[in-house]
């Protein structure tokens, strides 16, 4: 998209599978968004801006679609297949009920993320925990509440979890994350990347290996199996064949030379989404079955059963299911060093609640929301009130000319990695946020209050 001549927002289109907007966004007749048949401009006057908003029926059909769509592909391959919500991409604890009750099971990072999950009364057995820097404490709790597995990401870990397990007196059931040296996001994915990063033991390197031969000498320890996750935003889905069949191929040959063959094989998350309705990203079906075809043709090749395969999708159940509604404070128009001119359309959050432009230079789109305009389109910027010149939601998008104070903007596909890396720069309170479904809306996340900021700040 060019910043000379950027495009507007596409409409609301239910059926287009690249529409950014959540399935039950419309614009009436008035031209107002609503979402779950609330028109937007209720939702702000009721809970103010920015606001996120997340459309129930959307985010549970997109976990719905998982659990059928692996369920479905897998029925004949041995194992079947279990789906995790990775809930580092928006987590509260009637988002951890949904998609339990959809059939997901939930992947937690942190003691946070686990507490979440325990609070929404999600069984400990649905439940793994992942972190490449797990304390002691998250390790026991984690035990405690019976987690289906805990994924090993250093050799330390190996110890660490089974000196935790030994003390509890129970069996830890662990997987080992794996890096097979594919890294994906976007379009493409590389398959010879460097390994200098922090997450999973390395597979070429002989530290994945070692982890798992450390995790066998551990009767406190029962290995599950093995893990990989590539990268995220990925739209082609063949860097997940290659790591699949790195995957597979590691659990063939330890099962050779140790006549044990590990149960459960976890190809991670990652799935893209359409932020700004460019791309059609694949569909849950797609995705499974695509994974089942390789599953299927990996293990006949190797002469291998399958393994009971899982995955970690995150942002593909409620990233779409989201938006952010602003307020539209100070345009501002700014002439280029070419002549031309960009309006700088200033809302009401910004970097503080999605701070992913800024550091990732993520795209999104953003469209009027409370009005239909006729206004001839001009470039713009859709920028935030912190004090940070970075401070961009939306970097180029084609608003109506007499965009104005007052105005609701709507920024689509914000339901994933918003609200869980906000942040209180400059002391702006986390917006809160609300689920809206057959016309009702229900606060799952409230507003946070200037009060609840001073009460931190101990004087
Ligand atoms: N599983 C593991 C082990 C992961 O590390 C992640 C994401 C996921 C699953 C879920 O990935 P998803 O399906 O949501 O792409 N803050 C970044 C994304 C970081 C993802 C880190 N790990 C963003 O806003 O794009």
């Amino acid at each position: 998209m060019s910043a000379q001549n950027p495009r507007p927002a596409p409409e609301p289109a239910p059926a287009s599978p690249a529409t950014p907007w959540s399935a039950t966004v419309r614009r009436g007749a008035d031209g107002v968004l609503a979402v779950g048949g609330l028109p937007v401009t209720a939702l702000a006057e009721r809970y103010g801006t920015p606001l996120y908003v997340l459309d129930e029926a959307d985010l549970r059909a997109r976990a719905r679609a998982f659990a059928d769509a692996f369920g479905e592909a897998f029925a004949d391959l041995g194992g079947g297949a279990d789906v995790y919500y990775a809930g580092k991409a928006f987590l509260s604890v009637a988002v951890a009920r949904w998609v339990h009750a959809e059939g997901l099971r939930i992947d937690t990072t942190t003691g946070g993320e686990l507490a979440v999950a325990l609070r929404a009364g999600v069984p400990g057995e649905a439940i793994g925990l992942h972190g490449n820097n797990k304390s002691d404490a998250e390790i026991e709790r984690a035990l405690r509440a019976g987690v289906g597995r805990i994924v090993l990401d250093s050799l330390a870990e190996v110890e660490q979890v089974a000196a935790v397990a030994a003390r509890l007196g129970v069996r830890a059931p662990v997987m080992v994350r794996v890096t097979t040296g594919v890294h994906a996001g976007g379009h493409e994915f590389i398959s010879t990347a460097h390994e200098d990063q922090k997450f999973g033991l390395s597979l070429a390197g002989g530290a994945a290996r070692a982890a798992l031969d450390a995790v066998a000498g551990r009767p406190e320890l029962d290995l599950l199996g093995i893990h990989s996750h590539i990268g995220s935003q990925i739209l082609d889905l063949a860097g997940f064949e290659v790591a699949a069949r790195a995957l597979l191929a590691l659990r063939a040959e330890i099962a050779e030379q140790t006549g044990r063959l590990m149960p459960e094989v976890d190809l991670g998350g990652g799935y893209g989404i359409s932020y700004t309705g460019d791309v059609a990203p694949p569909t849950p079906h797609e995705v499974a079955h695509a994974l089942a075809d390789v599953v299927r043709r990996a293990c006949a090749d190797l002469g291998t059963p399958p393994p009971r395969i899982s995955v970690e999708p995150g942002r593909a159940v409620v990233g779409p299911a989201g938006l952010t509604l602003y307020r539209v404070g100070t345009v501002k128009p700014v002439r280029l060093d070419d002549g031309a001119q960009r309006r700088y359309v200033s809302v009401d959050g910004g970097m503080s609640d999605n701070i992913r432009t800024a550091l990732y230079d993520a795209e999104y789109t953003a469209a009027l929301a409370d009005r239909r305009s006729t206004a001839p389109l001009v470039p713009a910027r859709v920028v935030g009130k912190h004090c940070e010149s970075g401070d961009v939601v939306v970097r180029d998008v084609a608003l109506p000319d007499d965009v104005a104070r007052g105005d609701l903007l709507a920024v689509p596909a914000t339901g994933a990695y918003g609200r869980s890396m906000a942040s209180n720069y400059n002391l702006v309170p986390r917006p809160g946020v609300v689920a809206v479904a057959d016309g009702q809306a229900r606060v799952l996340v409230r507003r946070e209050t200037e009060e609840d900021l001073l009460a931190l700040d101990e004087g």
